[in-house]
């Protein structure tokens, strides 16, 4: 009796289980396969594309070699080549003359050496939106460069030199783009800004900021502001069927904390059972060994893989479909490798150490500097919590040096309009997928975000797994057509800006 009520348990139980299960693969299936499309086509006409002439083209590579020739280098946060920013201003004067002579554009220098431009459209009704790249660059050494870094040369295709992704190509890009228009008698409904930051890689603490401190002065509000980021990754997602643009929507926070332990100093023949030495690097240990928690799905990470589901093989596109099942799986298999643990959690790196002069003085200081960066659903107190539980032990002294909470995530819905322009352009130009993502790095937008709401970070161009490497690395290049496309991608969302309208997109048929 006992043994077939058993019996009879376990069958209903293996039915439960398998209707269940049936279930479970039933709606992973139907979430999967009634993702909406990506390849969408846009109500309406886009801008049209340039028609570029011979001469046109040789011009546009010639400016961005000019630009590519002046090292505007930030050397460290109170250093910089300020010879060459000056060069610079006297450079983009000679290259873009309309930009310059138009009567639509009120041109100021900002900072000493950062450039405002305010282009005036013919609607004052509609609120300005703003273009924003910096002309500063990280330096370069000719040592492991095919050509030298600062001399602009071309090879196989390629222009070589420091700046040639980050960011000079967007400076000249859009610059660019506005001359070609201001050619061809281009007049602008909607206004627009465009801010050129000259110390970016030291913080824009005197170019991004003082354009802000410029704008508020006048009450300026932005309908949305376009930086640097991304761009169309082509293999850098492991499991895409195809490229992928991602638009920045927020950009991760950043802690740096300086580590202090005192002792009293003594001679090593008769040293304390624990050394200041010792206390730090315990604790050091401490932090690198727990990882703060991982956090995938809680930001808009989420996002960005639940809307290119579509876009991963099998098994992936079913997984990314279904985070709400999958996550526990997905989150673990990201923080396997370092930018995919950037992407889940707050990331502790251990930077500097400190600590000790002579081999037989024990110190009376030892210091450390960790540098976090913040998931964007974490706070920096709650970082510095979290930090101090881990430590636990009060004879180290924690210091915040700098810190800055994440950035504010910025709309990316179908009502938005600088998202869905940004989309637009995109797809009409690359025809690839587009998801809004978290920035690992910082960009000069972060001091733009009480002009608006919706700050974007993308830069037109397509980037390999190894043109990431180049950026602050060697051999920093951009092929001539991926350069003419960035130009092609301004002149149409210039163009794109001018509605009133959210583009409206409906999803095709594959
Ligand atoms: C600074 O820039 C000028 C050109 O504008 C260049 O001649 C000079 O070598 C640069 N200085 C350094 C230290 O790189
Ligand atoms: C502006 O510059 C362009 C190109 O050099 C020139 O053709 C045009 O005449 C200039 N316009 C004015 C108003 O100076
Ligand atoms: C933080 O610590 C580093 C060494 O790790 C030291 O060089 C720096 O001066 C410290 N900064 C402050 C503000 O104490
Ligand atoms: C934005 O405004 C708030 C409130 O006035 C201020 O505390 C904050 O520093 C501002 N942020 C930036 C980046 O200017
Ligand atoms: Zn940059």
């Amino acid at each position: 009796m006992a043994i077939s009520m058993g019996k009879g348990s376990v069958g209903v139980l293996t039915g439960v289980f398998i209707a269940s299960l049936a279930v479970v693969v039933a709606v992973l299936l139907l979430r999967t396969y009634n993702l909406p499309e990506l390849k969408v086509a846009w109500k309406g006409k886009g801008a049209p594309r340039i028609e570029l002439e011979e001469d046109e083209r040789e011009q546009l590579y010639e400016a961005l070699k000019g630009a590519l020739r002046i090292p505007t280098v930030s050397f460290s946060p109170s250093e910089q080549n300020t010879t060459a920013l000056e060069e610079f201003k006297e450079y983009i004067k000679s290259a873009f003359p309309r930009v310059f002579n138009s009567s639509l554009v009120e041109y100021e220098l900002v900072g000493g050496y950062s450039h405002l431009f305010n282009v005036q459209g013919s609607d004052n009704s509609l609120l300005p939106y703003m273009l924003l790249a910096h002309l500063d660059v990280v330096p370069a050494t000719p040592e492991g460069w095919d050509l030298p870094p600062f001399s602009g040369e071309e090879k196989d295709g390629y222009i070589y030199g420091r700046g040639s992704l980050d960011d000079k190509s967007r400076v000249i890009g859009i610059l660019q783009a506005l001359e070609f228009l201001f050619k061809k008698g281009y007049k602008p409904r909607r206004s627009f800004y465009i801010g050129l930051g000259h110390d970016e890689e030291i913080s824009g603490r005197h170019g991004a900021k003082e354009i802000v401190k410029t704008l508020e002065t006048r009450n300026v509000k932005l309908e949305y502001l376009l930086d640097e980021g991304f761009g169309v990754l082509d293999g850098v997602i492991y499991g895409t069927k195809r490229p992928i643009a991602l638009i920045g929507v927020t950009e991760k926070g950043a802690i740096t904390l300086n580590l202090t332990v005192n002792s009293p100093p003594g001679h090593s023949s008769m040293p304390p059972r624990e050394s200041s030495i010792g206390i730090l690097s315990a604790a050091l240990s401490r932090l690198e060994q727990n990882r703060l928690p991982n956090l995938f799905g809680t930001g808009p990470e989420g996002s960005t893989f639940e809307q290119l589901a579509n876009e991963f093989y099998w098994p992936l596109n079913i997984m990314m479909a279904n985070l709400w099942f999958f996550n526990p799986i997905i989150s673990r298999l990201m923080a396997l490798t370092p930018s995919g643990n950037a992407i889940v959690r707050t990331t502790t790196a251990l930077t500097i150490v400190n600590g000790g002069i002579k081999a037989n003085v024990i110190p009376a200081t030892a210091t450390a500097t960790v540098n976090f960066r913040l998931h964007p659903a974490q706070t920096v107190e709650e970082v510095l919590n979290m930090v101090s539980e881990i430590i636990m032990d009060e004879r180290v002294i924690l210091s915040a040096i700098k810190a800055f909470d994440p950035l504010p995530i910025s709309p990316y819905d179908e009502e938005n309009f600088g998202y869905q322009t940004l989309k637009r352009t995109i797809t009409d130009l690359f025809s690839v997928p587009v998801a809004p993502a978290v920035c690992t790095v910082n960009t000069d937008s972060r001091h733009f975000v009480n002009l608006t709401e919706s700050v974007y970070r993308f830069s037109p161009v397509v980037m390999t797994a190894e043109d990431l490497g180049r950026v602050h690395g060697l051999n920093e290049r951009i092929s001539r057509e991926g350069f003419e496309t960035g130009i092609q991608f301004y002149w149409q969302l210039i163009q794109n800006s001018d509605s009133d309208t959210v583009p409206v997109h409906r999803h095709s048929e594959l």
